[in-house]
């Protein structure tokens, strides 16, 4: 692989985007397409995805096959496996997983919370697991796995959310030790609030002023949404570089501040900032 760059040689000819049509996974497959990586993108909706792969043909010399799937279909194993023999993939990122929506467990279908933990956690063991061979066979090779702040603590309205985004940064870290060893590169992206396209159709509304009343433990986690572009930057250029990386630097104090924050209150600030996100009422507690 004479003439490539290094960062070709590492994670080339391929990479794939599980959630590449849109937000943070469209900005990863613009920015791998600017470094000469040909792309896989994998979504449900085949417009968008087509349209995502039409602007990338347009701007960047490289080619861009689409894949209309379900990443929480039970047979994902089975789906999935022609689809990443067929080609040398070099990178993988795991992008999609958001939760679209908040309520307290108990009173949301079971089936929800089931559709994360496939989205979230057998999805990317999944990939991982049919990719993940293939790069320790050929001693290089890259996996994003996106994770969330989220990951940090507990949060009540988004418990299976947070626990399922907390699988993903463990597995990163796992991985990074055990694939380290064989030149493949592992890193647990935890994203903060994002303006993505799924963003902006969820119940989620972030309000910038922070300063009415209720707000104060928005202000104590400083959320403030990114542009995805930067996450997706700032993970490429951490890639390679530690298990974990926190995007924006705002993120980073916040995490830093929330290690530092006794347990049940760290776990109810960021409850309190989960219901404030989603328009929703925590209700009255009882006992300690
Ligand atoms: N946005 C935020 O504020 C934020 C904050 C923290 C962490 N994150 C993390 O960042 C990642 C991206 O978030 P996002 O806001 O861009 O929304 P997202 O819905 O997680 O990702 C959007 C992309 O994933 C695809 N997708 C979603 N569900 C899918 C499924 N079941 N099967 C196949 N493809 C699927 C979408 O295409 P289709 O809809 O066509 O399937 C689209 O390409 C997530 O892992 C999320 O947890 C986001």
């Amino acid at each position: 692989m004479t003439g490539l760059s290094p960062f070709t040689r590492q994670y080339g000819p391929w990479a794939l985007i599980a959630g590449g049509s849109e937000g943070i996974g469209r900005s990863f497959a613009h920015q791998l397409a600017a470094r000469g990586l040909h792309l896989i993108l994998i979504g449900r909706r085949t417009g968008t995805l087509e349209a995502a792969a039409n602007d990338i043909r347009e701007r960047f010399d490289v080619q861009v096959s689409t894949h209309a799937e379900d990443l929480t279909a039970p047979d994902l194993d089975a789906r999935l496996e022609a689809l990443v023999a067929a080609r040398e993939v070099g990178l993988m990122v795991y992008n999609a997983g958001a939760t679209h929506g908040a309520g307290l467990l108990h009173d949301t279908p079971l089936e929800e919370a089931l559709a994360l933990v496939r989205l979230n956690c057998v999805g990317p063991l999944t990939l991982v697991y049919q990719l993940g061979s293939r790069m320790r066979a050929r001693g290089r090779g890259g996996i994003i796995l996106l994770s969330s702040m989220s990951a940090l603590a507990g949060s009540g309205y988004v418990a299976t959310y947070a626990a399922t985004k907390a699988f993903d940064r463990i597995l990163a870290e796992g991985l990074w030790w055990e694939l380290g060893a064989f030149g493949v590169d592992v890193l647990g992206l935890l994203a903060g609030a994002t303006e993505t396209p799924a963003m902006a159709r969820s119940t989620i509304r972030y309000d910038r002023s922070g300063t009415a009343a209720g707000q104060a433990a928005m202000q104590k986690l400083s959320i403030v949404p990114m542009d995805p572009d930067d996450v997706a930057r700032e993970a490429l250029e951490h890639l390679g570089h530690g298990p974990i990386w926190i995007a924006g630097e705002k993120n980073r104090a916040t995490a830093e501040r929330l290690a530092r924050t006794p347990r049940e209150e760290a776990i109810t600030l960021m409850s309190e900032a989960s219901a404030k996100l989603h328009g929703l009422t925590p209700p009255k507690r009882s006992g300690g």
